[in-house]
């Protein structure tokens, strides 16, 4: 059985699922974040340690106005309601991207930082304003500057993910099979599962059914 320390998700299909079923984008993903808080748990119960979630893309920034800021609203209002709840759960928050939000944002993310910083339980990792080619130019652009040996460790210390274990596990949602600018270095031997549900229709079930399948997997590493 293979250990699983850390799943990544690329939560597609709120769209789709909100224009489907109430008419609107928006509503998807407002459904698609109810989603989060359950995957949350059952991420917590299988002991894995970190989670990343790809929550907005710097791509994303090309959608209408009217979408990015419910996006940010939803986030903004999940942080005033949650942000305790998740500190009394051991939970540590952090950001992979730059912040580059609305001062309130800016400011309720690193709050979350801080507060969370030294929880042990599991750790999310909120890919936001997050774009896997920038991250990957910025480290060597850093480590250029640095004049330390460029090598493997001291590039993976350029990175937001710095400190995180690469992802044993890949998930997206949505139908789609592309990775869309996200963690493009970090996914080099992660196991892939690209599943048809859209991300509000995606439960429990299928993501313990997936971690089934993940967990049987012969890994081989190059090996035989
Ligand atoms: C993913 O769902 C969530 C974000 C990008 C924030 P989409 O909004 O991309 O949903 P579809 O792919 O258009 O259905
Ligand atoms: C990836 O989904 C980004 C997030 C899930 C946040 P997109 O819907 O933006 O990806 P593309 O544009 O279809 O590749
Ligand atoms: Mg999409």
């Amino acid at each position: 059985m293979n250990p699983l320390d850390h799943v990544a998700i690329i939560m597609d299909g709120n769209g789709r699922w909100g224009l489907k079923n109430k008419k609107s984008r928006n509503a998807g993903h407002k459904a698609g974040l109810n989603v989060v808080e359950k995957i949350i748990q059952e991420t917590i119960k299988h002991e894995i340690k970190y989670i990343t979630l790809y929550t907005f893309s710097t791509e994303n920034w090309k959608r209408p106005k009217k979408e990015i800021l419910y996006l940010f609203k939803l986030l903004e209002n999940f942080l005033t309601l949650k942000l305790l709840k998740i500190h009394e759960q051991n939970i540590k928050i952090k950001v992979l991207g730059k912040k580059s939000f609305s001062k309130r944002l800016n400011s309720q993310l690193k709050k979350a930082e801080k507060l969370t910083s030294k929880n042990t339980k599991l750790q999310i990792n909120l890919a936001l304003n997050y774009g896997s080619k920038t991250e990957i130019l910025n480290a060597i652009k850093r480590l250029k500057k640095s004049n330390k040996k460029i090598n493997l460790e001291n590039f993976n210390n350029f990175l937001f993910t710095k400190n995180i274990p690469d992802p044993d596990l890949l998930i997206r949602t949505g139908n789609t099979m592309r990775l869309s600018n996200f963690l493009l270095w970090q996914l080099a031997y992660s196991e892939i599962f690209f599943i048809k549900k859209l991300w509000p229709d995606f439960n429990t079930k299928d993501y313990v059914k997936v971690i089934n399948k993940f967990k049987n997997i012969k890994r081989n590493f190059g090996k035989i």
